[in-house]
């Protein structure tokens, strides 16, 4: 099934989460970074996997305006959600419900939240100063999680077969 990771990153988590999961799809599939093409055409696509990052609680403008764009095409899709973050449990499940349309969530096949990374480097100041005061977090940190991402690229996989009920 030929398959569009479209992803919005601000230091590069998001970016490396969705070219993990390009590489568990192993599929036919493409990326693309909504700061280079910020409308890809979907026609082609029978999957579409939509990510991006959580910063001061929200998802970012590109991520929610290519989803309101595109909403009604979305629904026909085969789709996928995801976020990347550095909170976790309820703080995290409710980022990610915030983070896209609920008309998406219902037509979604999988939404996960995949842990996040702290990267010092790519930080600019100001960023450095709201993580150290905030999150008390000191020096780059990640919690990206293989084990979810795995899981995650499994379940859009997953072939719903109705039959196996009766069995
Ligand atoms: C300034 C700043 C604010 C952030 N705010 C949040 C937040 O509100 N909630 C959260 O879960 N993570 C927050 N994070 C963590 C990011 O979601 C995490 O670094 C993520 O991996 C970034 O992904 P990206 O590199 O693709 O942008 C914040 C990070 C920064 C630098």
């Amino acid at each position: 099934m030929k398959t569009l990771i479209v992803y919005s990153t601000t230091h590069g988590c998001t970016e490396k989460t969705a070219i993990k999961i390009k590489e568990f799809l192993k599929e036919d599939t493409i990326l693309v970074n909504l700061k280079e093409n910020s409308n890809p055409e979907l026609d082609n696509f029978e999957r579409v996997i939509i990510g991006g990052s959580i910063h001061a609680g929200q998802i970012q403008k590109r991520v929610k305006v290519f989803c309101q764009t595109n909403l009604q095409e979305l629904k026909s899709k085969e789709l996928g959600l995801f976020i990347c973050c550095m909170e976790d449990g309820e703080t995290a499940q409710k980022q990610l419900l915030d983070a896209f349309p609920n008309e998406l969530h219902e037509f979604a096949k999988t939404s996960a939240y995949l842990g996040g990374e702290f990267d010092f480097e790519r930080m600019n100041f100001f960023q450095q100063l709201i993580v150290k005061k905030v999150a008390h977090v000191k020096e780059s940190t990640s919690t990206v999680n293989d084990i979810s991402i795995r899981k995650f690229s499994r379940q859009m996989t997953t072939i719903f077969n109705p039959f196996l009920f009766l069995v």
